[in-house]
């Protein structure tokens, strides 16, 4: 059974008050890409949508990312980086196997001793940790959390699998919830996280966990991202529909309550497909893979960033977001926009 849950009934409640990002300056081009494998523009741009990425610096790895989009985001929203008490940082490409991330950036910004850990559920992770601060914020835990999406996923992909290489590439994105103990307003309104995972090996790094750890003979393929992309690709349309149904119908909302939805950015066809059967105007769904690629934990944020920069989004829309990825995970939140002016 997928937890599904209206939030909000109680005080303090969650708002979502702001969100910062960042992309490397390297733009790799789907011309570069027809110089590496045996592909086309033609074919990138028309199966996928996607037509340019950003690739870390070799000397930039998953924490600088996250401490940029931290940073543009505690500027944005005049936050004090010691006011921050919990700071979630939702990655599938850490620095290390360990230490985690989030205490690594949590200093690179300033936070002195702020909560912080990471999570991992690949594509859905920045909506598990969405809810988590939700939680935490809703128990009376955390006043103000920061949760972060940031992956460097250059690093792990096989750069002659022209199935995958073209698709993934790297950023970050960050976004604020603040306890609000006030009568007005709605924050976090739901959350739909949910999970399968008969089948890992539809989208996976097949070796360097415990199951396989990485030794000589171990193929360099092995060590980078391997998708079933058909069978992905269906669950991911069937999937948006359904977990959004299900948080809507939590939330006693419809697809009409919506202005916004910000779904993971892993291909056009897949926003096209679902957005049809959702019956929600093509004018709402948020299109930023065209210029980034698909990001995993970064893609929500990012096309959220995207849409306030297009003058998308409102103060006090209502945003529908949707991850989905390997585990097979997924997630989705409804929120209203209430950013701190
Ligand atoms: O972020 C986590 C979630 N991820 C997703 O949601 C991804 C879901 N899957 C997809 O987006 C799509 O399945 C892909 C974009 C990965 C692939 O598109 P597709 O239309 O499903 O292509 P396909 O895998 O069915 O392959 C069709 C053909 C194959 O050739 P044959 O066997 O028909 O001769 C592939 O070898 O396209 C070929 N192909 C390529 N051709 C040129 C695969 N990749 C490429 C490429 N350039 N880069």
């Amino acid at each position: 059974m997928s937890l599904v849950a209206a939030t909000g009934r109680t005080r303090p409640r969650a708002r979502l008050t702001g969100v910062g990002t960042y992309v490397p300056e390297r733009v790799l081009t789907n011309a570069e890409l027809e110089e590496m494998v045996d592909t086309s523009d033609e074919w990138i741009v028309s199966r996928t949508g996607i037509r340019q990425r950003h690739i870390a610096a070799p000397e930039q790895a998953t924490t600088d990312l996250a401490a940029e989009a931290v940073n543009d985001l505690l500027a944005r929203t005049g936050t004090n980086p010691t006011d921050v008490d919990l700071l979630i940082v939702a990655t599938t490409t850490p620095d290390y196997v360990f230490p985690p991330c989030a205490p690594i950036v949590g200093t690179k910004c300033g936070m002195d001793h702020v909560a912080a850990y990471d999570t991992n559920a690949v594509c859905s992770g920045f909506m598990y940790g969405i809810a988590q601060a939700t939680g935490m914020i809703e128990s009376g835990i955390a006043r103000r959390a920061v949760v972060v999406g940031a992956e460097t996923l250059s690093r792990i992909i096989d750069w002659t699998d022209r199935a995958t290489c073209v698709l993934f590439a790297d950023g970050a994105g960050a976004v604020m919830l603040e306890a609000d103990d006030g009568e007005q307003g709605s924050g976090v309104m739901g959350v739909e996280l949910g999970s399968d995972g008969s089948s890992p090996a539809d989208l996976w790094v097949p070796a360097g966990g415990t199951r396989t750890p990485r030794s000589e003979d171990t193929p360099l393929a092995d060590t980078c991202i391997q998708m079933n992309g058909r069978e992905v690709f269906r669950f991911a349309t069937r999937i948006l529909v359904e977990s959004s149904q299900r948080l809507l119908d939590e939330a006693g909302m419809t697809m009409d309550d919506v202005d916004l939805l910000v779904a993971h950015q892993a291909n056009e066809r897949i926003l096209d497909h679902a957005s049809e059967r959702m019956g929600i105007a093509r004018e709402k769904v948020v299109m930023n893979l065209d210029r980034v690629g698909n990001t995993s934990s970064a893609s929500i944020p990012l096309a959220m960033a995207d849409a306030r920069d297009r003058g998308l989004l409102d103060a006090g829309a209502v945003v529908l977001m949707v991850g989905f990825g390997a585990g097979l995970t997924w997630g989705s939140v409804l929120v209203r926009w209430e950013p701190r002016a």
